[in-house]
């Protein structure tokens, strides 16, 4: 059978026209526009401030904080609440959270002080088992708050306090806020519809006021370094292709710390301080990733194939809790069955619908645990093959983009992708052709 040449070179460019589509697309949508995420445009943390109350002498304000973000989540340490006051503000009393400091209560004389006098107080959230009179509905997470696609019942924070001022009646929003995470940032409180309340659904009431904060991640703002990298490989290669060496860091930079396999860290037991983020100490690897993930194409079918992903923790003192994984795949629309975790699709527009967020199940395996012979969580899941889509060749079975926690993970470049065996030689006709539409569509594409 003799093969038009002609044929043959048009199917040719036109995977290497995917292929390009494909990193136009890649490369817009990983492009460092800040604080914009385009797998969750919308996301953002509202701090929601409703004053119930106000009289001469003092009022009262309840606080939301709720988690519009679809896969990022504050995990512990938890939130850390901070704002400007614009007067000699002082909070009288708290319910559901706590000023981490007093402050100055000098100027107050007489038997009860103020639970927090400073002009820039700094406040957490209680930890689960507060008793019930320092509660209110939706506190008490230790600061811990969750997606929305992950746990929609713990993806608010909710405290109430009693605020007044000495020398000016009524209430001056405060400004210039902060909610202690990395890589978010605070706009302007906004004033928005007072938020309204039922007890029964038949008579509503109001709040005096109601103001918004939205806050954004990035990225770029959050750290420079990767904390996490991902390996290839399929049924039809025995190539392993690791993690890019350096992904997260390098043996032997300054400050780069890893301990050997056998070794076990001996300064564990000074790092248990509960507030604050314990540094990361990872196994000595050539990714230096806390985290690593490995994609697998395990198998094909008629009309289906399976793939496999392992999430491992490198990371010797630290537990996952509620982790998540985002993964990008043109033929995630096409999901058969998710086995061992919970699947959600993140269609980020209606008709590609390519995105979809992973998580472990409830007491199973939600908890990643710390590097060791638990120090992993897997599943298998199962794709249908679209026709006209589907193909093994050019590495189309591993995803585009992998993200651990909202952060993006380190890919091996796509030339070291494990191949199929004897893919065809390329001819002269077959590479002008493809450097021609390159050139096109970089230009499309810039
Ligand atoms: C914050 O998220 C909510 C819920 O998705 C959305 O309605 C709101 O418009 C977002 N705010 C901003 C400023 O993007
Ligand atoms: C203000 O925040 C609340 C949630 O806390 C949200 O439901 C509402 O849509 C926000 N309003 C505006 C105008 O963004
Ligand atoms: C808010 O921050 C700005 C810039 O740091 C500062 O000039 C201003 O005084 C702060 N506002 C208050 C009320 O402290
Ligand atoms: C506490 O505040 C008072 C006035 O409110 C001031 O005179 C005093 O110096 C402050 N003390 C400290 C230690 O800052
Ligand atoms: C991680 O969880 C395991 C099991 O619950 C526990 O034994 C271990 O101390 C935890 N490690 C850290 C660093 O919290
Ligand atoms: C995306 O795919 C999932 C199946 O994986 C399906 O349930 C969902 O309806 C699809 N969404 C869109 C917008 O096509
Ligand atoms: C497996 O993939 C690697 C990496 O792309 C490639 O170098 C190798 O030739 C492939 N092996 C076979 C048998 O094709």
């Amino acid at each position: 059978m003799k093969m038009n040449p002609f044929y043959f070179v048009v199917q040719r460019s036109s995977h290497i026209l995917f292929s390009f589509i494909f990193l136009c697309f890649l490369f817009s949508s990983i492009s460092p526009s800040f604080g914009y995420d385009p797998l969750d445009p919308y996301g953002n943390i509202t701090l929601k401030w409703d004053l119930l109350t106000s009289d001469t002498a003092s009022n009262y304000v309840r606080v939301s904080m709720l988690n519009f973000q679809k896969y990022r989540h504050i995990e512990q340490p938890g939130w850390k609440l901070g704002w400007d006051w614009k007067g000699d503000e002082a909070i009288w009393n708290m319910l559901g959270a706590e000023a981490t400091e007093q402050g100055n209560c000098s100027r107050f004389k007489g038997g009860q002080l103020p639970h927090c006098c400073e002009r820039t107080p700094s406040i957490v959230d209680l930890l689960p088992g507060t008793p019930y009179n320092m509660q209110t509905t939706n506190c008490c997470k230790g600061g811990v708050l969750s997606s929305m696609i992950q746990d929609p019942s713990k993806y608010g924070s909710v405290f109430e306090m009693t605020v007044s001022s000495a020398t000016k009646a009524g209430f001056n929003m405060p400004e210039n806020f902060t909610i202690g995470v990395q890589g978010y940032t605070c706009g302007d409180a906004v004033p928005v519809a007072p938020s309204k309340y039922s007890l029964d659904g038949r008579r509503w009431t109001q709040a005096l006021g109601t103001w918004n904060v939205t806050c954004m991640y990035s990225q770029f703002l959050a750290s420079t370094t990767p904390k996490c990298c991902v390996s290839l490989s399929a049924f039809y290669n025995s190539t392993i292709v690791p993690c890019p060496k350096c992904s997260c860091s390098c043996q032997g930079l300054p400050g780069a710390k890893c301990l050997n396999s056998g070794e076990t860290p001996s300064l564990l037991r000074e790092i248990k301080d509960k507030n604050r983020e314990p540094p990361s100490l990872v196994r000595c690897s050539e990714h230096m990733c806390p985290i690593w993930i490995h994609w697998h194409v395990k198998q094909s079918y008629t009309s289906y194939w399976r793939v496999k992903i392992t999430v491992h923790n490198q990371n010797i003192v630290k537990n996952y809790s509620e982790w998540n994984l985002v993964a990008l795949h043109p033929n995630l629309k096409s999901v058969v069955q998710v086995f061992s975790f919970n699947y959600e699709p993140l269609s980020q527009y209606e008709f590609i619908n390519d995105t979809g967020m992973f998580w472990g199940i409830k007491f199973y395996n939600d908890m990643l645990l710390q590097e060791g012979a638990g120090g992993n969580v897997q599943t298998e899941m199962l794709l249908q093959k679209d026709p006209g889509m589907f193909t093994f060749r050019e590495g189309w079975g591993f995803p585009r983009r992998i993200l651990f926690n909202g952060d993006e993970c380190v890919m091996p470049p796509p030339d070291q992708y494990p191949r199929l065996p004897n893919i065809g030689q390329h001819d002269a006709k077959f590479s002008i052709v493809a450097i021609f539409f390159s050139l096109l569509l970089m230009m499309l594409c810039a």
